[in-house]
């Protein structure tokens, strides 16, 4: 599997737009869902641990599942004794973990997801009955969000379009809105997060 994140793990936690984006997704998130110390949590392509790091104070353990070495190794290095996510690197949608979750967090990943439907059915059966799933990404864009789009297989999302994708996977509650705006020189982007229940 290609690793598109080999070169940007080195410099990823300098990004300003990465920190405090992710930052940002983690209080929309902790506004949204009522996170509890009993929980387990997936963040869905962890990365760095951005966001993970911070919903892990609040919760009983995250694990993060990303399929980039690179991304990981530099999550890793972040791991303490008191503060720790447990990586996997795989696709899960090919290739399921063997566990279920209270709750999947996801910031900025669900546009190198080719197949959502397939991403969408994995997670609900992946998800204990009640849990929940908060997932951020880009709402629609032209294609120039990113300089290099190799791995990024949608320009961002339509509302309708994908919670209508959530709520044929079986998720309930499920909703849609504008948390974040990315202000590039060349134009602004808008961050949705996408909540729901099962
Ligand atoms: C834009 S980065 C975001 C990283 C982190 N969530 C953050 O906000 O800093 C996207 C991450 O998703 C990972 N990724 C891409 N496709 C994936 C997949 N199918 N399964 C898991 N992770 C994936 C990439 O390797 C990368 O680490």
């Amino acid at each position: 599997m290609k690793d598109h994140f080999k070169e940007k793990s080195k410099d990823w936690d300098m990004g300003d737009v990465q920190v405090q984006g992710a930052k940002i997704i983690s209080d929309a998130i902790n506004k949204r869902v009522e996170l509890s110390s009993n929980m387990e949590i997936l963040d869905f392509g962890v990365g760095t641990g951005l966001l993970g790091f911070d919903i892990a104070h609040r919760v009983k353990k995250v694990y993060g599942v990303d399929t980039s070495l690179s991304m990981l190794e530099k999550l890793k290095a972040k791991n303490t004794p008191e503060l720790s996510i447990e990586t996997y690197c795989q696709d899960i949608i090919t290739k399921p973990l063997d566990r279920s979750f209270d709750g999947l967090v996801s910031s900025m990943t669900l546009h190198h997801v080719q197949d959502l439907k397939a991403f969408f059915e994995t997670i609900y059966r992946d998800i204990n009955e009640g849990g929940f799933i908060a997932i951020a990404d880009l709402e629609h864009e032209d294609g120039t969000f990113h300089s290099d789009n190799s791995g990024v297989f949608h320009f961002g999302f339509e509302k309708n379009e994908l919670c209508k994708i959530a709520s044929d996977a079986g998720f309930n509650n499920v909703a849609f809105e504008n948390i974040n705006t990315i202000n590039k020189p060349h134009k602004d982007f808008g961050v949705f997060l996408l909540t729901a229940k099962k």
